[in-house]
């Protein structure tokens, strides 16, 4: 039997370049996956591409930064498939800028799409594991949030304040077998971190002791590990993949 067979897990952003591959990785080890998506056409032609190669995921409409969609997609999905056994907390954007040119609409944007929807989405979904008795929620948060970054205090301060939440909730469930955990990705060769300009990207990964960009598969594995019952005593950490950039 594989590790995850019988789960229902939920990947918020689960057609980016993280999520595709968390999203891969919780298939291949059994579990159902459903995906949240935001945009329409992109979703569903992500959807079929991964059908013709063997996955076949699910996919609902949330705007995971309004907590009236994170209801009505919680209905669905429970509707639908009875639950949510693991919960990976992946949506996220970017809106650098140096704090003297940061707006409030940047700074509210990246605030309720990257922390105020771990909020929003935990909601719907952490008292029925509790009740249940099972239950993984895997917050992905970034190196940024650990050591801050030029041009991201907005960012740098969700993907921070990610870390807080976990590390309460996961005192607040860790009695009712429901862990609750971080991983911080370093710079991982996705389309945010390619949205870089290439001479700043050129030093950051000057950077990184291992001299690359990490890939998607290599913060997947660690989201699958955590989700298994392997990871059962693992809670309210926050496990750092990022090339050696950044120790602690
Ligand atoms: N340290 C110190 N000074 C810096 C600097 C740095 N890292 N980067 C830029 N500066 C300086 C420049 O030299 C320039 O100085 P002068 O004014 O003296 O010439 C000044 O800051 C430029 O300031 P501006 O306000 O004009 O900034 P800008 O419009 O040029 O853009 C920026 C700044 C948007 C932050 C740009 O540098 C940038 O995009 N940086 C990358 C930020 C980054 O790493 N984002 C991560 C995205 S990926 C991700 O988030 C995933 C993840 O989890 C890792």
């Amino acid at each position: 039997m594989k590790a995850l067979e019988g789960k229902v897990a939920l990947v918020t952003g689960g057609t980016g370049g993280i999520g595709t591959a968390i999203c891969i990785k919780l298939a291949d080890a059994g579990a159902k996956v459903v995906s949240t998506y935001n945009h329409e056409e992109q979703a569903r032609e992500w959807q079929s591409r991964h059908a013709a190669m063997g996955h076949e995921f699910v996919i609902t409409r949330c705007d995971v930064s309004s907590y009236d969609d994170c209801v009505a997609m919680a209905d669905r999905v429970k509707a639908d498939h009875g639950g949510v056994d693991i919960l990976v907390n992946n949506a996220g954007i970017t809106k650098d800028g140096t704090f003297r040119k940061m707006t409030p609409d940047q700074w509210n944007a990246v605030i309720d799409v990257n922390l105020s929807s771990v909020f929003n989405v935990t909601r719907q979904f952490v008292d029925a594991m509790t009740d249940k008795g099972w239950g993984r929620v895997i917050n992905i948060s970034s190196i940024n949030g650990q050591k801050g970054q030029f041009g991201q205090t907005n960012y740098a301060a969700a993907k921070a304040g990610m870390h807080g939440f976990t590390m309460s909730l996961a005192q607040e469930t860790a009695r009712k077998g429901v862990t609750v955990n971080s991983i911080s990705p370093g710079y991982i060769a996705t389309e945010m971190v390619m949205a870089v300009p290439e001479d700043v990207r050129a030093k950051i990964i000057a950077g990184i002791p291992m001299g690359r960009l990490g890939k998607p598969e290599e913060i997947a594995a660690l989201v699958a590990f955590l989700a298994s019952d392997d990871a059962a005593f693992i809670t309210g950490a926050n496990i750092a993949a990022n090339g050696g950039q950044h120790m602690m």
